[in-house]
């Protein structure tokens, strides 16, 4: 299907691996120039190479900040003023017992997964409003609305985020613009991978054996058993962009294979 979306400028925060990067991708791959987001300029340089290697009809950009750091941020802002497409997917977890979680790292997690995010959306949503065309994602996490307990400095930035998705799509009422919010179970990023990879280390498994017994164990509800796999993210984002979904305002996507409201009002 053709999303018509040749030649759209996308920023994907967070995108030299795992769903940020699968996302990029998957935009790509409909002709949109991807802006590439990492603190590594060399992991940076090398996801754009890739993308221009698979989709050569397009130009990646080299957008390396830490877009937790204002300064840095503004730097970005200057070299990308204008973009079509916000993806802000970068995001910061850990398991944590809520005894372990003081301010410190409250503040941190509110730093990284919130003010990032906010930061961009308020330099880039006011020129896409003008432009009367735009899209603006955040990728929260189903632990926005079922947290699980296990970390709960991360659980309560993403509810967080839909809050702040919600306001923003207020303003775009009337307008091409749409914000909305995806929210993933858990999906096989390389670091879930590794996580996964490195568990039941008494038992002789194949990575899949493991896959299933840890779906079976601590995730009986989902429906899939299985983890998502980020370019099935990716492509979910594409639609989200695309001109199809501009009549998904203000929508959060629940998707863990558990339930699946997509783009249900929440
Ligand atoms: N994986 C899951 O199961 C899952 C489920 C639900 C929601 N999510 C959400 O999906 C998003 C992506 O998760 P993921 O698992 O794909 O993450 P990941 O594999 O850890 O990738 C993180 C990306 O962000 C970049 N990054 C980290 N800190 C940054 C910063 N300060 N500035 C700019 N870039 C930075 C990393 O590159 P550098 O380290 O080189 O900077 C990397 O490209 C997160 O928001 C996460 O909460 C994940």
């Amino acid at each position: 299907m053709d999303m018509g979306l040749n030649n759209k400028t996308a920023l994907i925060t967070g995108s030299t691996k795992g769903i940020g990067k699968a996302i990029a991708f998957e935009l790509a791959k409909e002709g949109v120039n991807v802006l590439i987001n990492g603190r590594n300029y060399d992991k940076v340089e090398q996801t754009v190479n890739e993308i221009k290697s698979k989709f050569p009809a397009t130009s990646p950009q080299n957008a390396t900040a830490d877009i937790v750091d204002k300064e840095q941020r503004e730097a970005l802002f200057e070299k990308y003023p204008n973009i079509d497409i916000l993806v802000n997917n970068m995001g910061i977890y850990e398991i944590m017992s809520y005894e372990d979680v003081d301010d410190e790292i409250f503040e941190q997690y509110f730093r990284t997964n919130v003010l990032a995010a906010n930061g961009l959306a308020k330099f880039y949503l006011p020129k896409m409003l003008k432009n009367n065309y735009g899209r603006v994602i955040f990728i929260a996490s189903e632990e926005a609305i079922m947290p699980s307990a296990q970390m709960p400095q991360y659980a309560m930035t993403k509810s967080m985020l839909l809050s702040l998705s919600k306001s923003l799509s207020k303003l775009t009422i009337g307008t091409e613009v749409t914000v909305n919010t995806i929210m993933p179970g858990p999906t096989l990023s390389e670091n879930v991978h590794q996580i996964i990879d490195g568990m039941y280390p008494e038992e002789v498994l194949t990575f899949s054996e493991k896959e299933k017994k840890f779906m079976t164990t601590n995730l009986p509800q989902s429906e899939i058993q299985r983890f998502i796999k980020p370019y099935e993210i990716g492509r979910l984002a594409a639609f989200v962009c695309s001109p199809y979904a501009s009549a998904f305002k203000g929508s959060p996507t629940v998707w863990m294979g558990e339930w699946y409201p997509l783009f249900s009002k929440y």
